[in-house]
């Protein structure tokens, strides 16, 4: 199955400028994979293609590039795309017990999907939000100090259509395809809502800067061995 004559010249449109935005075309790879993501809801054999072409790039090349980051799915991914981190905070801090609760509830494991289309289940390594430990991710979106049942909890409320809110960033949860559409590079007017940093994260600049500490300038220390 090859794209309909409308959505090739859809995306063929979005292409050209994503690749606009790059001194040599081969550059937009990346995004021109998430686009083909937000139009199939992950990277199709069409979607390689595509870039492919687009590109001027062997399907081998894109291929290549598909298989490396996980972020590219190579199955259908369900409408949301739902994270648990498994490295080593999270889990000693209850990511572990979330992920084996979780699995078992939704009836699925990492990278597969529950028969409604609505929850891809998917082990994460460190979302670099540690303090914030255990930590979830739906869509790239944060959901953080989960426990078990606030992990069933929200899977269920997002299976039944109940409406859902980050910890921090936008009020809104977009789906999947709508996520890779802005990782496309084509902004939902979201990116600046809703807080980010927050607590656990501003307490050691605040310590910080009780203390006077400083962190140090680069080449200090090269410097200061000089002498
Ligand atoms: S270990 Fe989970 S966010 Fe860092």
């Amino acid at each position: 199955m090859s794209y309909s004559p409308e959505v090739r010249e859809r995306l063929e449109t979005d292409a050209k400028e994503i690749i606009g935005r790059y001194p040599k075309p081969r550059s937009a790879l990346l995004p021109l994979l998430h686009l083909v993501q937000s139009e199939d809801g992950y990277v199709s054999d069409d979607g390689q293609e595509f870039c492919a072409e687009m590109l001027g790039l062997s399907k081998a090349e894109v291929v290549g590039v598909a298989t490396f980051y996980t972020m590219y799915k190579r199955r259908p991914s369900g409408e949301y795309n739902v994270g648990v981190c498994i490295n080593s905070l999270c889990a000693i801090m209850g990511g572990d017990q979330i992920w084996a609760e979780l699995t078992e509830h939704a009836g699925v494991g990492h990278d597969e999907t529950t028969s409604d289309g609505k929850i891809t289940l998917e082990r994460l390594e460190c979302n670099a939000a540690c303090d914030f430990a255990p930590v979830m991710m739906v869509n790239w979106e944060f959901f953080d100090n989960q426990t078990p049942e606030s992990a069933k909890q929200l899977v269920d409320d997002l299976r039944e259509g109940r409406p859902v809110v980050p910890t921090r960033g936008p009020g809104r949860l977009c789906t999947f395809k709508e996520a890779s559409r802005v990782l496309a590079g084509f902004p939902d007017g979201q990116a600046g809502d809703g807080p980010s940093a927050a607590g656990p994260s501003l307490e050691g600049l605040k310590i910080a800067k009780a203390n006077g500490w400083e962190a140090p300038r680069p080449g200090a220390q090269e410097r200061g061995s000089e002498k």
